[in-house]
């Protein structure tokens, strides 16, 4: 029986069967308004757990699935040409997670950069990391580093991998580093505006978020960008993080577009 999980997480995580990045012309893609799609998407990857044991396995073959799934989205995002896509892999509260959990994630996440890191970067991706990089094993770290250092000139899509983060602590983080350089006569407090902070947060760089997806049915934010998705639209549905297909995510892009964003004001035909 063990051996059955551990071979079938093992084979998934292989992934023989290579998803191509889609072109603008795929079958994937049809009845896509290609002028209303998000330029940053967030995903909330949840569900791992419950799709495994659904599935009568442990949760961690549920992680070593949403590999997989977690492949193939980047593939379909770089597709679409979208600016950013951010993803939430390890939260600040994801500690209180078992011990073997936990190091099985850790692990799952450096086995990850090590087999992906050069397809991403052929595939012109830029990496980036959000959270308390500093609270990860340090071998981690130095992949991190590496495959940021790796993809830092590229120019294709930002793919931020949110680990050990949590959007109090990254304000919290924000406003520290505000503070010090106002302390030592850096900074004028009066001249911090929205603009600035949103600079000073591990999300420097990007564009707001458009649109947040959570997959496998609560509906809450968990921590996630706090302060990056203050005027998002939300995308939730019941599919498991390991079953959510680029269908999936095309179907999120489909649903976005019928979106009436209106910021506040009032669009043409509500005046
Ligand atoms: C999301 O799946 C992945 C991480 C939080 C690392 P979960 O592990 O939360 O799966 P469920 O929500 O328990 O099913
Ligand atoms: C959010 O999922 C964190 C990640 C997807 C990494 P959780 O499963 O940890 O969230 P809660 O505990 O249901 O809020
Ligand atoms: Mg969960």
């Amino acid at each position: 029986m063990l051996k059955k999980i551990l071979g079938k997480a093992v084979s998934t995580l292989a992934g023989g069967d290579d998803f191509a990045i889609p072109q603008h012309d795929s079958p994937l893609f049809a009845g896509l308004d290609w002028d209303k799609l998000p330029r940053h998407v967030a995903v909330i990857m949840d569900g791992n757990g419950r799709w495994a044991k659904g599935q009568g396995m442990l949760r961690t073959a549920g992680h070593t699935a949403g590999v997989k799934t977690l492949k193939n989205i980047l593939k379909t995002a770089i597709g679409l040409k979208l600016d950013a896509l951010t993803v939430y892999a390890f939260s600040t509260e994801n500690w209180k997670r078992p011990e073997t959990e936990v190091s099985f994630l850790m692990n799952l996440f450096s086995e990850y950069l090590h087999k992906e890191v050069q397809e991403m970067h052929e595939d012109n991706v830029q990496i980036h990391f959000l959270g308390r990089l500093e609270g990860l094993p340090k071998s981690l770290q130095q992949q991190m580093h590496d495959a940021e250092e790796l993809m830092k000139d590229n120019t294709g899509v930002k793919f931020n991998v949110a680990a050990n983060y949590g959007g109090q602590d990254e304000i919290i983080r924000a406003v520290q580093s505000l503070a010090g350089k106002a302390a030592n006569g850096e900074l004028n407090p009066a001249d911090i505006d929205e603009a600035m902070f949103d600079n000073s947060l591990d999300t420097a760089g990007n564009l707001p978020v458009d649109l947040v997806i959570r997959t496998s049915g609560d509906m809450r934010l968990s921590n996630f960008l706090l302060w990056q998705a203050a005027y998002a639209e939300f995308y939730f549905t019941d599919v498991n993080w390991p079953e959510f297909s680029p269908e999936c995510f095309v179907a999120a892009m489909k649903d976005f577009a019928s979106r009436d964003r209106r910021f506040g004001g009032l669009n043409d035909n509500k005046k």
